[in-house]
């Protein structure tokens, strides 16, 4: 499990993870999104919560994980990518899945808000990318399939800022519910996207 605040590279990491252990990724962010462009009826109940960088209600985010859990590609294993963000969402959690490693990213807030802001992401495919840090070959199109990139609608600065107050006030409680149980480890997310994941690897090899 990846926990951390938003821009922190989780899902970064996450995507590398996942295709390097043959792991299912599961991203709840993702499968919101997913429903929003879908016009879902979870996507119509998430879509302004999303765009003000406040959480979606448990029960929802609650629902729309259980039935990706259960899908065939996760029986394997997983690794989940910003789940849960509440202490309910955690207590839920116990019930659905045991866990080997709760990994925590830790980044300063400048090297954050310098993230967010660069990101752009292909509204087609979902890949993503940084202005400077990992740019498309061709400026403004995805790499894959041509589509012009996109801003996040919640990497805007209002909604950012509220992002990071509702991490400190919501999900942090969930990082100490695990560092009790022994099963947090801090990961230093600063460095370039290889730096990280050779972090990473070492932290998930002395399990
Ligand atoms: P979600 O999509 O989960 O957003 P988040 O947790 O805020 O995380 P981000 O996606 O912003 O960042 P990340 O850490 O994955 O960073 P990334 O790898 O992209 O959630 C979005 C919203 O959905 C929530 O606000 C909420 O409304 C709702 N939601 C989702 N889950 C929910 C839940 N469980 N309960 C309730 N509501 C929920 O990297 C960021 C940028 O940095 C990218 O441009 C990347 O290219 C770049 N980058 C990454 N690593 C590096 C590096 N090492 N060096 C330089 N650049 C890097």
């Amino acid at each position: 499990m990846f926990l951390g605040p938003p821009g922190a590279g989780k899902g970064t990491q996450a995507v590398r993870l996942a295709r390097a252990r043959h792991l299912a990724h599961l991203s709840t962010g993702d499968l919101l999104r997913a429903a929003v462009a879908e016009g879902t009826p979870l996507g119509r109940a998430a879509d302004a919560h999303i765009r003000a960088g406040r959480l979606v209600p448990d029960d929802l985010v609650l629902g729309a994980l259980r039935e990706r859990i259960g899908r065939s590609d996760a029986r394997a294993g997983f690794v989940l990518d910003g789940f849960p963000r509440t202490l309910a969402q955690a207590r839920a959690l116990d019930a659905m899945a045991e866990l080997d490693a709760v990994v925590s990213f830790e980044l300063p807030e400048p090297v954050l808000l310098e993230r967010l802001a660069g990101r752009r992401i292909c509204p087609k495919c979902g890949a993503v990318y940084h202005v400077s840090a990992s740019p498309p070959r061709e400026p403004g199109r995805c790499d894959r399939d041509g589509v012009e990139l996109r801003q996040r609608p919640d990497d805007r600065p209002e909604a950012v800022s509220v992002r990071l107050r509702v991490y400190a006030e919501q999900t942090e409680p969930v990082l100490a519910y695990y560092r009790e149980r022994g099963l947090l480890r801090p990961l230093d997310a600063s460095g370039s996207t290889d730096e990280v994941a050779r972090r990473l690897n070492a932290l998930l090899e002395g399990e």
